[in-house]
């Protein structure tokens, strides 16, 4: 079996991070998302997973996020079957191969060039690459702008400097004629608290940026309105989490202070 070995950024190598909870998770007897594509690949990778030191609590969220994320996916495009996908900050996620797209739709997968160039290596499929950094919006006049578009940033926001995610959902929201945009929400502390934890601190990155309110981003001038906010420790897959991470769940879902310094699901239209 080929194995790759990656030359990667700290920011980069965040995706090894995901790609390993989504493995880890599919090795579970009770996955939530049950990615076994992420756990192959992952198989692939020459890389020391265990120096990332992923706790039980992080591949539960991660499998969590990813799931309810694959579901607004699934959503938008089954009800626009001749929409783009954009994928922000794609990584290695296996998330087109998840979501199983209707032909018509058109999956954009957008990272930094080294992360596209490991992906076409290594997890070849039919979406379109996109090498570039999202801080500048260059890139998007590859992009077809005369279909609705659902954009989705998974473990992107804190590592955009500055405002950088603002001024990128502005050019996205004036590229389409309508869309919509989701992402795993970060409030300000718990992108302040990343880099004390474990792996964020093991990969030695200053995660930055989170927004507390929900409707925050409906003042970015990009037009954007809030749909949803799903907190996810009042998701029903909670009840497959072994204990005690259950009790702990649970409790924590009786605060919805609390509950959005985990993990939550925000999706806005534009
Ligand atoms: C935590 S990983 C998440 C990867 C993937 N979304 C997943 O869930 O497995 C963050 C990703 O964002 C990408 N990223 C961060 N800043 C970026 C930027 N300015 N331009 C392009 N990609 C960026 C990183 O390269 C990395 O692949």
């Amino acid at each position: 079996m080929q194995r790759w070995q990656p030359k990667l950024g700290l920011i980069q190598e965040t995706l090894l991070l995901t790609l390993h909870a989504r493995a880890l998770d599919a090795g579970q007897p009770s996955p939530i998302l049950g990615d076994t594509l992420s756990a192959d690949l992952a198989g692939t990778i020459d890389y020391d997973f265990g120096k990332l030191k992923v706790k039980p609590n992080l591949v539960l969220t991660t499998a969590l996020r990813a799931k309810k994320l694959d579901e607004v996916v699934r959503a938008y495009t089954a009800a626009h079957p001749g929409c783009v996908v954009l994928d922000l900050g794609c990584g290695l996620d296996t998330r087109m191969f998840r979501c199983a797209p209707p032909p018509g739709v058109d999956w954009y997968d957008i990272d930094f060039p080294e992360v596209v160039h490991l992906r076409a290596a290594c997890l070849p499929g039919r979406s379109h690459l996109v090498g570039a950094d999202l801080t500048s919006s260059d890139w998007l006049t590859a992009i077809p702008g005369d279909r609705p578009a659902m954009i989705v940033a998974e473990g992107l926001l804190p590592f955009m400097p500055g405002d950088s995610f603002q001024a990128m959902t502005r050019a996205l929201a004036a590229h389409f004629p309508s869309g919509e945009l989701a992402l795993n929400g970060y409030t300000r502390f718990a992108a302040w608290a990343m880099k004390y934890h474990p792996t964020i601190k093991a990969l030695g990155i200053k995660a930055a940026q989170g927004f507390d309110d929900p409707h925050e981003p409906e003042s970015w001038g990009a037009g954007l309105k809030l749909v949803e906010e799903q907190i996810l420790t009042r998701a029903p897959e909670v009840a497959r989490f072994p204990q005690p991470l259950r009790a702990l769940t649970r409790l924590t879902a009786r605060s919805t202070a609390l509950s959005r310094q985990g993990a939550r699901i925000l999706r806005y239209r534009f």
